[in-house]
C-alpha cells in the first residue's frame, strides 16, 4: 500500500518541507484535439483553488501551495491534479470538486476518496 490511500491525517509536513501541502494542477493544451487537462477546465479550477487558499489565509510558507504544471503524463484522467507530500492524486469535474479537495485535503489532511485517479490511468 502506498501513501495515496492515506487518510485522516492532518498532520504537519516534515520539518524539510517548505509548505506543509502543494497541489499541482496540469493545465497543458493541446492544439491538435489530443486529450488534455486544458479541455477539461483546468484553469479555471487552478484559478478557484488558489481563490480558497488565498481567502482562507493558507497561502505562504508552511501553509499551501497551488502551482500550475504541465502534462503530468496521466492525461487519460484528464483533469488532473496532485496533491504533495501524500503524492494523492485527483481528477475533477467542477468548482464543487475543487472545493471538496481544498476544504478537505488541502485545510484539513483528509483524502477525499471519490475523487481519487485510479493508479492504472497514465498517458
Ligand atoms: S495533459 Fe494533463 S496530464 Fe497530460
Amino acid at each position: 500500500m502506498n501513501d495515496t490511500t492515506t487518510t485522516g491525517t492532518s498532520g504537519a509536513a516534515p520539518a524539510s518541507s517548505y509548505y506543509q501541502r502543494h497541489i499541482f494542477f496540469c493545465l497543458n493544451e493541446r492544439p491538435n484535439g489530443e486529450a488534455c487537462c486544458g479541455q477539461h477546465g483546468a484553469q479555471a479550477a487552478f484559478e478557484r483553488c488558489k481563490v480558497l487558499v488565498k481567502e482562507a489565509g493558507l497561502s505562504g510558507p508552511g501553509k499551501v501551495r497551488v502551482n500550475k504544471a504541465g502534462c503530468l503524463d496521466r492525461c487519460a484522467g484528464a483533469p488532473v491534479a496532485v496533491v504533495y507530500p501524500e503524492a494523492v492524486w485527483y481528477t475533477y469535474v467542477d468548482a464543487s470538486d475543487i472545493e471538496e479537495i481544498f476544504h478537505s485535503h488541502l485545510q484539513n489532511g483528509q483524502v477525499v476518496e471519490r475523487l481519487l485517479l485510479p493508479p492504472d490511468v497514465g498517458h
